[in-house]
């Protein structure tokens, strides 16, 4: 198994842990493509990230910005999109500009094409240096959903019924889309180094499927097994269902 896994002692140092993995990638190249994952685990870790650039220890302005997935049929200037997430949590706070990167546009009217134009985006920026990814309670990866192709491109999904409830906060009095777009695992897969945190007990099932169970369409997270260059870095609890192999990947040295 080509993944390192970092065992925390609690969220807080999770954020820490991710938080610096991504420093060094863009210390080592400025303008490094980075792919910035929605949802609330990556927050805390956006949190350090603003903190390190606030404290001048982190430059991120000339970073390349990336995103795994956005609501279709949300607008960007939507407080509930992806991209007003990332504007919110990780763009205005790290000083990072939009345009430098490629994002998905949600009210796009030609959402295919739109997928096209995402794909043909990465590739013109020469790839994912870093792609930060949290995980579903089902295994999905972005919003690839169980049984989704294992070298898919960026495609329109159906959302799964647990991503939704899950979603749901997000949507307060209105459905949670029942569509999104999102990158393929197969795009994901490229990406050349990938970043998954995990926090919580409600992870745990889903986290053991995607390291210690067989690279199975069941679970999405599991294809990540296929990678050269996965960090895992999980609390606890999102842990705790670990077999003693899946935890024997050991601490790794630096990135
Ligand atoms: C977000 C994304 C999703 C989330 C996953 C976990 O861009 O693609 O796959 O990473 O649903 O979400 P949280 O962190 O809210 O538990």
């Amino acid at each position: 198994m080509s993944v390192e896994l970092l065992l925390a002692q609690d969220a807080a140092e999770v954020a820490e842990i991710a938080a610096a993995a991504l420093a060094e990638v863009v210390q080592a190249k400025p303008d490094a493509v980075v792919g910035f994952a929605t949802g609330g685990t990556p927050l805390a870790t956006y949190r350090r990230l603003t903190e390190l650039s606030m404290a001048g220890e982190l430059d991120a302005s000339n970073v390349r910005p990336t995103a795994l997935d956005e609501y279709l049929g949300v607008p960007g200037d939507d407080p509930r999109s992806f991209r007003a997430y990332l504007r919110r949590h990780v763009l205005d706070p790290l000083r990072v500009h939009e345009d430098r990167g490629v994002l998905l546009d949600g009210a796009a009217a030609d959402p295919i094409a739109e997928c096209e134009r995402f794909e043909r985006g990465l590739t013109a920026l020469g790839g994912v240096d870093v792609q930060l990814v949290g995980i579903g309670r089902n295994g999905h990866l972005a919003f690839n959903e169980p049984w989704a192709a294992a070298a898919g491109r960026t495609h329109v999904r159906a959302l799964a019924k647990t991503t939704r409830d899950d979603n749901a906060g997000d949507f307060p009095g209105d459905p949670v889309p029942a569509l999104a777009l999102t990158q393929g695992l197969g795009t994901i897969l490229e990406a050349r180094t990938i970043l998954l945190v995990a926090t919580g007990d409600g992870k745990a099932g889903a986290v053991a499927a995607a390291l210690d169970g067989p690279i199975d369409l069941a679970c999405p997270a599991s294809q990540l097994q296929r990678h050269p260059r996965v960090r895992v870095v999980l609390d606890p609890e999102a842990a705790s269902g670990l077999s003693r192999r899946g935890r024997g990947a050991g601490i790794p040295s630096a990135w």
